[in-house]
């Protein structure tokens, strides 16, 4: 489904500086992934590649065995509105629109009908527990509320692959939960690849695989098995070995 091949990023800017180095990743059609590392890694980086907001510098990124970056601006545009779901730590939703609006915002692009879209935005609001709120505006909604509405607009078109940076970044642990909670039952119902990038533990073990980088780099990858508890163990394990803010635990150590 994707294949991250040997990908680098360079930034270039008065000091270059590069953002990740020999990135391979492949993840199966199907599978949830959660991307960790400490503030800086890259994390947002690899993300923003897959999504073809950016370019990387080297290497090569296939989605279902196609390059997207070798496509033209339109063709382009079509690509990401049809086979890619976002969602970001911020909402992203429109203030002057009610939730539903918000939802259908991706069908209205693509000039779909009025009554298919109510259909469609029912049926996935109904998974995300939004049913009931769906005529209110955005400032009516508690931030929960809102990060579920963002991934019932991220998800209303039925994307092959579900990008998701930081969802739970401005979510208590209880909207947190219930978020990840919701993407994970969506991930198994409609088998949606998806892939989020956190730094958040809790809400990566809602994951199958968490793959860790580090200062741009590959450093390891753990499998989830049926116990999420355990799992979570695990991250938090693999995050302090790899230490915080790409610290080595070598010079911590005396
Ligand atoms: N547009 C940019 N120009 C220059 N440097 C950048 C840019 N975006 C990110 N970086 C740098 O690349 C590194 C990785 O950033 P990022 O991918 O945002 O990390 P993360 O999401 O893991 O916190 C950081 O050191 C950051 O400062
Ligand atoms: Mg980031």
């Amino acid at each position: 489904m994707l294949n991250v091949k040997q990908v680098s990023k360079i930034y270039e800017g008065k000091v270059a500086y590069r953002a990740l180095t020999d990135i391979n990743l492949k993840i199966e059609e199907g599978e949830f992934v959660g991307i960790m590392g400490p503030s800086g890694s890259g994390k947002t980086t690899l993300l923003n590649m897959i999504a073809t907001i950016d370019e990387p510098t080297t290497g090569e990124i296939l989605i279902n065995g196609k390059n997207p970056h070798k496509l033209k601006k339109d063709k382009l545009a079509e690509f990401r509105r049809r086979e890619l779901g976002f969602v970001f730590q911020e909402f992203n939703l429109l203030h002057t629109l009610t939730v539903e609006e918000n939802i259908v915002l991706p069908l209205t692009l693509d000039g779909k009908a009025v009554s298919e879209m109510k259909r469609k935005a029912a049926e996935i609001a109904e998974i995300l527990g939004i049913t009931a709120i769906l005529n209110k505006r955005t400032y009516e909604i508690s931030g929960g509320q809102a990060q579920r509405a963002a991934v019932a607009r991220a998800m209303i078109h039925s994307p092959k692959l579900l990008l998701a940076d930081e969802p739970t970044g401005n979510l208590d642990s209880k909207s947190s939960k219930d978020v990840m909670g919701m993407l994970q039952e969506i991930n198994q119902k409609r088998q949606t690849t998806m892939m989020l990038v956190t730094h958040d533990p809790q809400a990566a073990s809602y994951c199958n695989r968490v793959v860790f980088i580090r200062d741009g780099r590959f450093y390891s990858e753990i499998h989830r098995g049926d116990n999420r508890q355990a799992f979570f163990q695990k991250i938090i394990d693999t995050l302090s070995l790899m230490g915080g803010d790409g610290h080595d635990l070598s010079q911590i150590r005396v």
